[in-house]
């Protein structure tokens, strides 16, 4: 019996806890073309979230939808590459059968066509998307444009943003679906440039619940060929905390210690959830804390004496220090993905565990 967990970062698990709503939200958007508030959206979440693998299911639906889709990074050369993908998948859809009547030239080829002669591109970006989706538009099709780890230090993101606001205004069927850390998705949105941006719908992939993660549990294992007993499937939902990336190591680590057996035992789970620890350790809190300096780590260390009065006045008056000298160790945290800043201007750490392992190092 192969292991059904994917305890990998950016792999689609097998059963996905908790992103119903999300996906049902996306669905609609699609279906209802433009004017949906959901065309354009934005994942907000902390590493090993699910951000990656919620962007490859929102793929996934829109292509069923007969969208063609142009997944990329926010790194340079990104609208070039938006541009390729929607080339190569429109040519996909054409060879496979069309979603809905490709007659004559066929999407492909016609920008096959167009991409070859415009080669150095006398075109600006905007008109080339233009013609893309104007021969998309003949076939009922639309495009959906995805972009993980968005960041708005990248001029082209900026530029993706104005045009993507222009072709819309255009009543061209295109949708915009974004993923990155709060604080990059922050400063994306501060951007004066983009600033329609912060009409775009946000989705912040908070805590899963114990119900949702009990379930995605159960059903991977069922339907891979396993069971699992009441008391090892609690200790397992309870060392997830909630987090998408711990359940997959642990649900990875109790199916490997029950071996060839059927069941998954009590003490599957506790060894299990005991090497999940470490290798979530080993993999993601050694080397955050390496990257830290140590003015970094006495910041967080301040932050987490206290879970509740996390404001940037409370820390600087716990650590004896200026608000502004806080702040610059506040922004570097955001930076290091380590902490989140609640609407409310409260900080929180945002991997999980990660309070308790500074509370446990003393550098
Ligand atoms: N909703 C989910 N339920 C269960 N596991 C998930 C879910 N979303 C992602 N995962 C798993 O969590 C891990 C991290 O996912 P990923 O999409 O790479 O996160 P991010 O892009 O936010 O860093 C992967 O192992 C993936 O298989
Ligand atoms: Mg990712």
């Amino acid at each position: 019996m192969q292991n059904p967990f994917t305890p990998s970062f950016g792999i689609v698990p097998l059963y996905l806890a908790g992103r119903e709503m999300i996906l049902s939200d996306l669905r609609r958007a699609l279906q209802n073309g433009p004017g949906d508030p959901s065309l354009c959206s934005i994942i907000v979440g902390p590493r090993g979230s699910g951000k990656t693998a919620l962007l490859s299911c929102i793929a996934d639906e829109a292509m069923r939808q007969g969208y063609i889709v142009a997944d990329t990074t926010a790194v340079p050369g990104m609208l070039e590459d938006i541009l390729q993908r929607a080339l190569d998948a429109s040519a996909e859809i054409v060879t496979r059968h069309s979603p809905k009547k490709v007659t004559g030239i066929s999407v492909g080829q016609f920008l096959g066509i167009e991409w070859q002669e415009s080669a150095p591109p006398k075109e600006n970006w905007r008109s080339r998307m233009t013609t893309l989706l104007r021969e998309l538009k003949k076939t009922d099709s639309g495009l959906l444009i995805t972009v993980d780890e968005v960041r708005a230090s990248l001029d082209e993101m900026i530029q993706l943003a104005a045009v993507y606001q222009l072709l819309i205004r255009d009543g061209f069927k295109c949708a915009l679906v974004m993923a990155g850390l709060r604080v990059h998705c922050n400063q994306l949105l501060d951007d004066d440039s983009t600033s329609f941006l912060r009409r775009a719908k946000q989705y912040p992939l908070e805590r899963i619940s114990d119900t949702e993660i009990d379930r995605a549990f159960r059903k991977t294992i069922e339907s891979s060929g396993k069971q699992i007993h009441a008391a090892a499937l609690k200790s397992a939902v309870n060392a997830s905390g909630g987090y998408p990336y711990m359940m997959q190591l642990v649900g990875f680590s109790i199916w490997e210690e029950s071996g060839e057996r059927k069941t998954i035992h009590e003490q599957d789970a506790e060894k299990g959830v005991h090497a999940a620890l470490q290798d979530f350790q080993n993999g993601v809190l050694n080397s955050t804390y390496r990257e830290l300096s140590s003015g970094d780590r006495t910041f967080l260390r301040a932050l987490s004496d206290d879970v509740s009065e996390n404001r940037v006045s409370d820390i600087a008056a716990r650590m004896n220090k200026t608000a502004g000298y806080v702040s610059s160790y506040k922004l570097r945290a955001l930076e290091a993905g380590v902490i989140e800043e609640t609407p409310g201007k409260t900080l929180m750490f945002s991997i999980p565990f990660f309070r308790e392992y500074l509370l446990a190092h003393e550098d």
